[in-house]
């Protein structure tokens, strides 16, 4: 694994974008393992226009995201399905609907929704790229300390820390889901290539963890150390020391 600071937010959100859009050119059934979160803004800025520019067909690539919160339906304005409409399916109109995966956060047994998930990956797997961004405490996806390593999609109650994390993007913290269906670490590690992302001081303690090279539940990221093809980008300010 290689961690690299690209300079500033900007051009690694710019770098990412372009492997990405590169990734569905050069493979029109390409499969993308995409990632939410205030840390993809930029990037899905930058690939959308990279995408209005060029005008491919992208009809035939299919995409799974990692998570999405229980109750929340695809309508809410701070569900996962919502922020990945926002900022590219509704953007760049050449996505098949059919083709744009995420778990189902009102289905009405999670479980149930967590194996069809799993089993749907399983069938039209693996990732070619897999985007990922990283928690304060060092969680992927929605898979927080102590989640195994061998772990499929799955139910998850979420910390009181990702919660308060994530209140941001909510009216009130008590609006926040306790829990949410992720991709499970066993999942993620499935992908040909993985591309995580961090930036900010916040990031830092985490992505220092990351690189210490110690491989720990405690530190869910750290089974990235476990796969052979993985890029990690950050900014100046969540470099280690
Ligand atoms: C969320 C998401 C993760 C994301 C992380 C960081 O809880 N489930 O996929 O990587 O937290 O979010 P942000 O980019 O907003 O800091």
């Amino acid at each position: 694994m290689k961690i690299t600071n690209i300079g500033d937010k900007k051009q690694a959100s710019f770098y990412v974008a372009t492997e990405l859009y590169k990734q569905m050119i050069h493979k029109k059934e390409s499969k993308l393992g995409l990632a939410t979160g205030g840390t993809m803004i930029e990037m899905y800025e930058a690939l959308v226009s990279l995408l209005e520019k060029n005008q491919p067909d992208v009809s035939q690539v299919e995409t799974f995201n990692l998570d999405e919160y229980i109750g929340l339906d695809a309508e809410h304005p701070a569900s996962y399905h919502q922020y990945m409409n926002n900022i590219l399916f509704d953007q760049y109109k050449g996505f098949d609907s059919a083709k744009c995966h995420l778990p189902n956060g009102v289905a009405d047994n999670p479980e149930v929704e967590a194996n069809r998930y799993e089993a749907l990956l399983d069938e039209k797997g693996p990732m070619d790229l897999q985007i990922l961004g990283i928690g304060q405490n060092g969680h992927i996806g929605f898979n927080e300390p102590g989640t195994a390593f061998d772990s499929v999609t799955h139910r998850v109650d979420l910390t009181d820390s990702t919660i308060e994390a994530n209140s941001r993007y909510f009216d009130d913290k008590a609006d926040v889901p306790k829990q949410a269906i992720s991709m499970g670490l066993r999942s993620i590690m499935k992908a040909k290539r993985i591309i995580l992302l961090a930036f900010g001081e916040h990031k830092k303690e985490a992505i220092t963890q990351l690189a210490s090279g110690n491989i720990t539940t405690d530190v869910p990221a750290t089974i990235l150390h476990l796969h052979p093809n993985v890029e990690v980008y950050v900014d100046d300010a969540a470099m280690p020391d």
